[in-house]
């Protein structure tokens, strides 16, 4: 590891939290031990039977590319196609507005979450909840800021008691999401948990085993990593993340 590695390495785990070192063994085990099945258990419920194999609806949200249009402006109009949505049953359910997205229409680099919770549906913005200032201090961590990449969810409206988004709720709005993703084409996307995982991957693999890779995606580099919600519950975590935000930065990088 080079000095630069590692000043990164103690920055990011001094940026989440962890404000000391300690000689005794017994506490780099607790730290070091990895346990996939742990991990998994310890994640949200998985969603119910096929959820993210759904047939996919034809959805109205699927529109010609704004072709000559600037990356803003054409981020601009799929907000404008969106509305005040009321193409699922999200609208009846309590959400108090549509969470789009944030950040760079031109970003290198996209985060990708489930859908907004309670502090991203009165603000309007993805991510600014205790997760999201965890997010915040995870992109800082490879050196960018929130204003240079794009944060999204797969979601725009915050599902009741924020349980997990329904199949039909997925159709209907991740074709928003990918019409973001094809006019900002960032060089990577971080899928951040199992549900944005599966969902963009189309698989119901664990996101134990989903992270730790790369995966061609829509034109960009998909790396999996656990969420910022699971990394606060399962702070051992952080040490994958690390891994994963390393491989992010070194694709940003060309290397
Ligand atoms: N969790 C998510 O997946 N997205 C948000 O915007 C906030 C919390």
């Amino acid at each position: 590891m080079s000095r630069d590695d590692l000043a990164a390495h103690l920055q990011f785990f001094a940026d989440l939290g962890v404000d000391g070192v300690s000689r005794d063994r017994r506490w780099r085990q607790r730290v070091v031990v990895e346990r996939p099945e742990a991990e998994e258990r310890a994640e949200e419920p998985a969603p119910e039977e096929e959820p993210l194999m759904a047939e996919k609806q034809p959805s109205p949200a699927t529109a010609a590319p704004a072709a000559g249009l600037a990356p803003s402006e054409a981020l601009a109009a799929i907000r404008t196609d969106l509305g005040d949505c009321t193409r699922c049953k999200l609208h009846t359910l309590g959400r108090q507005q549509i969470v789009f997205g944030v950040g760079n229409p031109q970003a290198d680099l996209m985060f990708v979450g489930e859908a907004p919770g309670a502090d991203e549906d009165v603000q309007g913005i993805p991510f600014v909840g205790r997760a999201g200032q965890l997010l915040t201090k995870i992109i800082e961590a490879i050196g960018l800021t929130r204003d240079e990449v794009y944060i999204a969810n797969v979601i725009k409206c915050r599902p009741p008691q924020n349980r997990n988004p329904e199949p039909d709720e997925v159709a209907t709005c991740e074709p928003f999401l990918f019409r973001q993703i094809d006019v900002i084409q960032p060089k990577v996307i971080v899928a951040l948990g199992k549900f944005a995982a599966q969902t963009l991957l189309r698989t119901l693999d664990p996101i134990s085993r989903l992270r730790g890779r790369a995966y061609d995606y829509r034109g960009a580099t998909l790396v999996p990593t656990f969420h910022p919600a699971y990394i606060l519950r399962n702070p051992s975590s952080k040490r994958d993340v690390w891994e994963d935000m390393k491989r992010v930065r070194a694709i940003l990088q060309g290397e």
